[in-house]
């Protein structure tokens, strides 16, 4: 049996994430998780919430509550709804654990021991009025370029333009809006990237099969003019892991904390010490120590290509820097961006299609089937309401939910609610189990490469090929003479439909469940001997006729959500 430790990227806490961010990491890692546990593979699964930083203050703010509080409860909301996607973490974590502050703390201490840790003073925007020092986006101000009157010290909204705080007009605090402000001098602590650059160039080299786009950009990285420099790993914020050396103090370091980037991958292994913590698990060390019997594990991290960086580059120099026995990840699967309707997905403009809002609308399973069956791997790809409404009435109504209300209803009209005998298989059920064949090895092959689109479109092959058998066996016309051998087909179809619900249920958990409960089975085995899985439901086996699996998506119901989806969310 194989171990598989999957981590998704770990979502900011700021807001609802839209269906783009969904595509780009939770939901694939899920698909892959669901697919490990199918062939009976040790899996721990783990994501969390990234709650440091200066936009989960920012956000706070705007909600007028601590920023303790709205964390809490913003953790608490979109655990709720990665349950409702049925996204299967084993433990949905928290950056803002007890866990990961000793965690980031440790590994701050560990490479500063490794002399990889330098102190550097900088000069920045103070606030008398706040007490505090502000963030470049903390400063508002008049932009020099257009005028507009409410710029941010990084950038103005208005013009675009990239500003430092100083080129401000009339500069202001963003949190109280008093213009007492000052230029102090401030000590912060560096990651010293540069010197590990062999390093992490050889083993980024000595990995084998990555994907282009997440080697492309590492490489692009690490090579680059300003590729692998020294990175600020400290910030004047009251909200973060406190800035310390193990558990000792950090003289000069008082009063600031961690970077957000610094602590959110270290939460990948506080996320399973959690994870034992809450009582579901045993070891986590067994996952993360290769000492601890984790060096037979296979790890593999999902993100959107915007995290490759900090994945193929900071975390390992983290983990590397800290001459720990720290398991590093084996594969990283990155994803391009998944556009709306022609457009971006916005988190900050509210544009597009949010997670809560899809739930709304469908079930999981349509949206799951959609997003992972048109998976923004090779290049960015849209979403369009057209094309949504036509992959599920073709793929998930007129293929797979046909099919199954065609063969159960039949059955119960002319033989019974019990799986009927019928003689030997001829050649078109020998040809139909050769396909099948042929293509389940196919379908295991791209699972396993995580190869999501060619997975989803082998797996509609497979629905297909059951199809055009049924078109061609034609039981309904067979039966008028020749009900034994109708019988035969229809007791093929019936397994057919156990099958399916096997194959099927990384994709479309909910209507695999409903379609296991039909046939009345718990034998969720994975079809390793096809013509073995196709005998699994024995005559006389009760069977209920399921419920319609997938409805059709109707034009005017369409048209209405295109409507409703079409302004940002306020
Ligand atoms: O892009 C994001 O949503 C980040 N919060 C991802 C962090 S992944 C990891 F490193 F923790
Ligand atoms: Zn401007």
């Amino acid at each position: 049996m194989a171990r598989h430790l999957i981590t998704s990227a770990i979502p900011y806490i700021n807001g609802i994430k839209h269906l783009g961010n969904l595509v780009g990491s939770q939901l694939p890692a899920d698909l892959y998780a669901r697919f490990q546990r199918a062939r009976g593979n040790e899996v721990l699964f783990l994501c969390a919430t990234d709650e440091h930083g200066t936009p989960a203050e920012l956000a706070a703010a705007k909600a007028s509550k601590p920023v303790a509080e709205y964390c809490a409860e913003m953790h608490g909301v979109q655990a709720q709804i990665a349950e409702g996607f049925r996204l299967s973490f084993d433990h949905f974590g928290r950056s803002s654990s007890e866990q990961n502050k000793k965690l980031t703390q440790h590994f701050a201490g560990r490479l500063a021991d490794a002399g990889l840790i330098r102190e550097v003073s900088e000069k920045q925007v103070y606030s008398n009025a706040d007490g505090r020092f502000l963030p470049d986006r903390y400063i508002e101000g008049t932009c020099p370029n257009c005028g507009y009157d409410k710029a941010r010290g990084d950038q103005c909204e208005n013009c675009t333009k990239q500003l430092d705080p100083t080129d401000l007009i009339d500069p202001r605090s963003a949190i109280s809006g008093s213009t007492d402000l000052e230029v102090r001098e401030t000590k912060h602590l560096y990651l010293c990237q540069s010197q590990m650059k062999d390093q992490l160039e050889e083993w980024i080299d000595t990995r084998e099969g990555w994907p282009i786009l997440t080697t492309s950009i590492a490489k692009k990285w690490l090579t680059d003019g300003d590729g692998l420099q020294d990175r600020g790993i400290t910030r004047d914020l009251a909200w973060g892991v406190p800035v310390k050396k193990g558990t000792e103090e950090w003289p000069g370091m008082e009063g600031k904390v961690f970077y957000v980037w610094f602590d959110a991958p270290i939460e990948y292994i506080a996320a399973a010490q959690e994870w034992v913590d809450a009582g579901k698990g045993t070891d986590w060390e067994r996952w993360w120590r290769t000492d601890k019997g984790a060096d037979d594990v296979r790890y593999t991290q999902f993100m959107g290509k915007d995290n490759v960086p900090f994945h193929t580059l900071s975390f390992p120099a983290t983990i590397l820097g800290s001459g720990e026995p720290w398991k590093l990840v084996d594969y990283i699967k990155s994803f391009n961006y998944l556009n709306y309707d022609g457009g971006q997905f916005s988190t900050s403009q509210g544009r597009g299609v949010f997670m809560d809002q899809a739930l709304e609308i469908l079930p999981a399973d349509y949206w799951r089937w959609w997003l992972l069956s048109h998976a923004p791997e090779s290049s960015d790809s849209e979403f369009t309401w057209e094309n949504f409404q036509a992959s599920v009435n073709k793929d998930l109504a007129d293929v797979l939910g046909n099919f199954v209300s065609r063969v159960t209803k039949f059955c119960r009209s002319k033989f019974s609610e019990a799986v009927p005998e019928g003689g030997a298989y001829g050649p078109s059920e020998e040809a139909l189990i050769e396909t099948l064949t042929t293509r389940i090895r196919a379908y295991e092959g791209h699972m396993e490469a995580m190869e999501v689109r060619k997975s989803a479109g082998e797996l509609r092959a497979i629905w297909v090929a059951g199809n055009e058998y049924l078109q061609e066996a034609a039981p309904w016309s067979t039966f008028k003479t020749d009900p034994e051998t109708a019988a035969m087909q229809i007791r093929l179809a019936l397994n057919l439909i156990r099958l399916y619900a096997v194959l099927s249920a990384p994709f479309i958990p909910d209507a695999s469940a409903q379609l296991m409960q039909a046939m009345q089975t718990e034998d969720d085995s994975w079809p390793d001997d096809v013509p073995a899985a196709l005998q699994v439901l024995e005559p006389g086996h009760a069977f209920t006729v399921p419920e319609v699996t997938f409805r059709k998506i109707a034009d005017d119901e369409r048209e209405g959500w295109q409507e409703r989806f079409s302004g940002v969310r306020s």
